[in-house]
């Protein structure tokens, strides 16, 4: 269900991937992104196939499962999409709603204005990604 300006606005200020943004750029933002619900067991990304869209949960829980098998969890102000998007091959992993989800989703020409209307959040992308290939190595490294 698509809503007010004003109350995605209010989601957007909860969101830490847009922390030190200024109110119009909030706005900007705003427009590119579109606000949702999905229920609980909806899937959002399919593990190898084409992905058009990166997502931003405002509320719920998802799981992500990767081609290895390992299933994260990711909440409130996680993300997730932007591997396709930013490489443009398939979907890295399945994600799928654990409960009914409240989220932001922006399709690839959003997600490329997104980056130039507030580079600094292309940093915080590139910081979530280093964690998360830091916690696959963990995984399979011979200590972990
Ligand atoms: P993408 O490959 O477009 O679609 C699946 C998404 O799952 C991927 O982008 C990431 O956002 C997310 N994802 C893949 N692997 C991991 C991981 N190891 N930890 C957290 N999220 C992941």
């Amino acid at each position: 269900m698509a809503r007010g300006a004003n109350t995605k606005l209010a989601l957007m200020r909860q969101i830490p991937l847009f922390d030190g943004l200024t109110d119009r750029q909030l706005t900007q933002i705003g427009r590119l992104a579109e606000d949702i619900e999905v229920p609980a067991g909806k899937r959002l990304a399919t593990l190898g196939e084409t992905g058009r869209e990166m997502f931003i949960i405002v509320s719920g829980q998802a799981s992500v499962k990767t081609s290895t098998g390992r299933t994260v969890r990711l909440g409130p102000g996680d993300f997730f999409g932007e591997m396709s998007l930013l490489d443009g091959a398939p979907r890295s992993a399945t994600v799928s709603a654990n409960t009914d989800m409240r989220l932001l989703v922006l399709a690839q020409r959003e997600f490329s204005e997104l980056l130039a209307e507030a580079p600094q959040i292309g940093r915080k992308i590139m910081v979530t990604l280093s964690r998360r290939l830091r916690e696959v190595d963990a995984a399979y490294s011979p200590c972990g």
